[in-house]
């Protein structure tokens, strides 16, 4: 079986809610003919292309292995490509502060400090930057009211639940204030209605901050609920196999959720990913 999708549209047209680009602005990051192979041998990328407009909110969805944390580290710059190039508005990442621009990233887990309080934690990078302690602390006083835990700024992070831990995590990737926010399963290991939330607060914080988001998700609903567009990717070799424009007004509500229109689209992911993983347990097989 093989999937009949091009791996990217050539001319990615905005969704009507982004955040307006700059039409002289090259996009906020472009994957070209990027590919990865590990000193292991393991080929996780074929050759993928992919464009994301400044204000997106792209998902990358697809089964297990299909490379979909390589390709966000590759756009991090926490990994190199083996093959192809990344930029970011144009730029190699390792040029990103000359352009003015910032990138934050959130891992799946919240990888806090358990010794550190919570305003400790969300300082950490501008301590690591050298920001001046005033500045550093309006802008962790900021961020935590941002995630809702300016009551909890002093507290250790185990007196948290999870759901409170992950916002932390976000915390401390919005107070370097990215206009990338990178965010990989950030919500995976949450219970439903905790997730839901989140993914709620992310939505308001995209638009409130007019950031552009990459996100990786294994959840159909997650994605339909968050993308302005859903990137599917398949494995073995991983590599871009459909796009899907998610053209849903915002703000997003739980009504969104109970839709019609939400079912269209939940089942055409659903129908997508389920070739993208039955042409993997073809090859394994
Ligand atoms: N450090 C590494 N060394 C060798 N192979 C790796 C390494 N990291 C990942 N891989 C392999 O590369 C492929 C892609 O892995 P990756 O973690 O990017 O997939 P993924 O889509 O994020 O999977 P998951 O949904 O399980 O998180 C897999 O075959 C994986 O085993
Ligand atoms: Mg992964």
């Amino acid at each position: 079986m093989s999937l009949h999708k091009p791996a990217v549209m050539e001319q990615q047209q905005a969704h009507p809610d982004q955040h307006p680009a700059n039409a002289d602005q090259p996009p906020a990051v472009e994957v070209l003919s990027a590919e990865k192979t590990y000193p292991n041998g393991t080929k996780a990328l074929m050759p993928v292309n992919l464009r994301v407009q400044e204000g997106e909110f792209v998902t990358l969805l697809g089964p297990s292995g299909c490379g979909k944390s390589t390709l966000l580290k590759m756009v991090a710059g926490l990994l190199d490509a083996s093959e192809g190039k990344l930029l970011l508005w144009g730029k190699p990442v390792e040029e990103l502060e000359q352009s003015g621009r910032k990138m934050a990233f959130v891992f799946q887990s919240p990888t806090l400090m358990p010794w550190a309080s919570v305003q400790s934690n969300v300082r950490l990078p501008l301590d690591l930057a050298g920001i001046d302690k005033k500045e550093a602390n309006e802008r962790v006083t900021e961020a935590l009211a941002l995630v809702g835990l300016s009551k909890f700024a002093h507290v250790l992070p185990r007196a948290l639940s999870g759901g409170m831990q992950m916002r932390v995590s976000i915390a401390r990737a919005l107070v370097v204030q990215p206009d990338l926010l990178l965010m990989d399963e950030p919500f995976g290991a949450l219970d439903e209605i905790t997730r839901h939330k989140l993914d709620s607060d992310l939505l308001d914080l995209w638009r409130k901050k007019k950031l552009t988001v990459i996100f990786v998700t294994h959840s159909i609903h997650e994605a339909v609920f968050l993308s302005s567009r859903v990137v599917m990717m398949a494995a073995r070799p991983g590599r871009v196999v459909q796009e899907f424009n998610i053209d849903e007004p915002y703000p997003r509500t739980a009504d969104f959720m109970v839709s019609p229109q939400f079912s269209v689209n939940a089942k055409q992911l659903q129908d997508s990913l389920l070739l993208a993983s039955a042409e993997q347990e073809e090859k394994t097989s």
